[in-house]
């Protein structure tokens, strides 16, 4: 068995010309594609269900496949600095890959609106963090603007060295699967991993042959643009990640939908967290909110009748769920307290309850 290498040298053939000595890499990729039997069954009856686990990155989400290519091809063009806006994800990763290549970073997030863990990545990796009072689309503008004055290269994914990097997962789900899946599930936000997904399929099969899937994307309902056609000024979800009003590659996933005969339709929070507990609790995979998006949609589709008999799918799962960990405990049950006696300890195992749920009998001295 030879060692993965990452995604620059794994997939040199497929991407933009990278110098050995330039490859900034965390050996991101090559992550797990799980069965997800149980939630299949949930989903609707012979469905065929597999998680591409992409929490398994280094910095816990997808956005590493393509900041290993950009950081790096930086890298290649002498640039000294890098700078993105972000809802979290895209920030943690760009300051651990700047970090690592000796290149100062700047993240600019919407104030209040990203999750614990991503901000504390952005923070520990030494990146120049900057909240702006304002949604994800403003900050995007904002670091768009300055881009102009040549400040820093911008390693959002309207740098198509991002896209490259993110196309790889085609070749890994073939491969982990040993077929093409009928159909591909995922989130979608800024809407550049949909159009990453979708050119990797279609360069995929122009090389290699075979099929390509139909692409399945589901916006949060309150921050659902490409599905109702126009932008949303003030996108609402609990699924802070994908809570954008105005995607940069909206015509990418728009091509995605019509050129492979699929779908992007919304998705409410409740379904979303519904989906987040059940990958947890059924599949022991713990994402974060926005990446049971792709899940979600699925129940959706299978409750309608929607999905082809004996399908196979494949859900990208976009993110780590320890990303979120003040959300993960609100959506759980509460833990007991108890005397640190045996008995007390046995009577609060066995008491009847749901797991998850404290014992129904009152704690002593409640
Ligand atoms: N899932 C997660 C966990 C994300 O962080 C994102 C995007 C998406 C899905 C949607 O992907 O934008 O390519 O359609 N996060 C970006 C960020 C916007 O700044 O971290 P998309």
């Amino acid at each position: 068995m030879t060692a993965w290498r990452g995604i620059c040298r794994e997939f040199r053939d497929i991407l933009p010309p990278i110098p050995d000595a330039s490859v900034v890499t965390l050996l991101e990729g090559n992550t797990p594609l799980v069965a997800a039997p149980r939630l299949a069954a949930r989903i609707a009856p012979g469905f065929s269900l597999h998680l591409k686990v992409e929490g398994q990155n280094p910095t816990g989400s997808f956005k590493d496949r393509g900041m290993t290519v950009a950081v790096s091809r930086a890298v290649a063009a002498g640039a000294r600095a890098v700078i993105c806006a972000s809802t979290g994800n895209t920030s943690a990763s760009a300051a651990a890959y700047a970090g690592r290549a000796g290149l100062r970073c700047a993240v600019v997030i919407p104030d209040g609106q990203i999750a614990l863990g991503k901000l504390a990545q952005a923070m520990v990796h030494g990146a120049r963090v900057v909240a702006v009072r304002g949604n994800f689309d403003r900050a995007l503008e904002l670091v768009r603007l300055l881009a102009e004055d040549g400040i820093a290269v911008v390693v959002n994914s309207i740098n198509p060295d991002r896209i490259e990097g993110q196309k790889t997962i085609a070749w890994e789900i073939a491969s982990a699967l040993g077929r093409v899946p009928d159909l591909h599930a995922l989130p979608v936000g800024n809407a550049g991993n949909i159009t990453a997904a979708w050119k990797g399929w279609t360069e995929r099969a122009a090389r290699e042959g075979g099929e390509r899937p139909r692409m399945l994307g589901f916006q949060a309902e309150g921050a659902a643009p490409i599905v109702r056609g126009e932008r949303v000024s003030d996108p609402k979800t609990i699924a802070t990640a994908i809570k954008i009003g105005n995607p940069a590659s909206w015509q990418g996933a728009l091509d995605a939908r019509d050129q492979s005969g699929g779908l992007i339709e919304a998705v409410s929070d409740d379904e979303i967290l519904e989906a987040y507990k059940l990958l947890a609790t059924l599949e022991g995979v713990f994402v974060e909110p926005a990446s049971a998006a792709g899940v979600a949609g699925l129940m959706k589709l299978g409750a309608r009748g929607a999905l082809p008999k004996g399908a196979v799918a494949v859900c990208t799962v976009t993110g780590h769920g320890l990303k979120d960990p003040e959300r993960a405990v609100a959506v759980s049950g509460r833990f007991e307290t108890v005397d640190a006696e045996p008995e007390a300890l046995r009577r609060a195992i066995l008491e009847p309850g749901e797991p998850g749920e404290p014992a129904k009998r009152k704690a002593a001295g409640a």
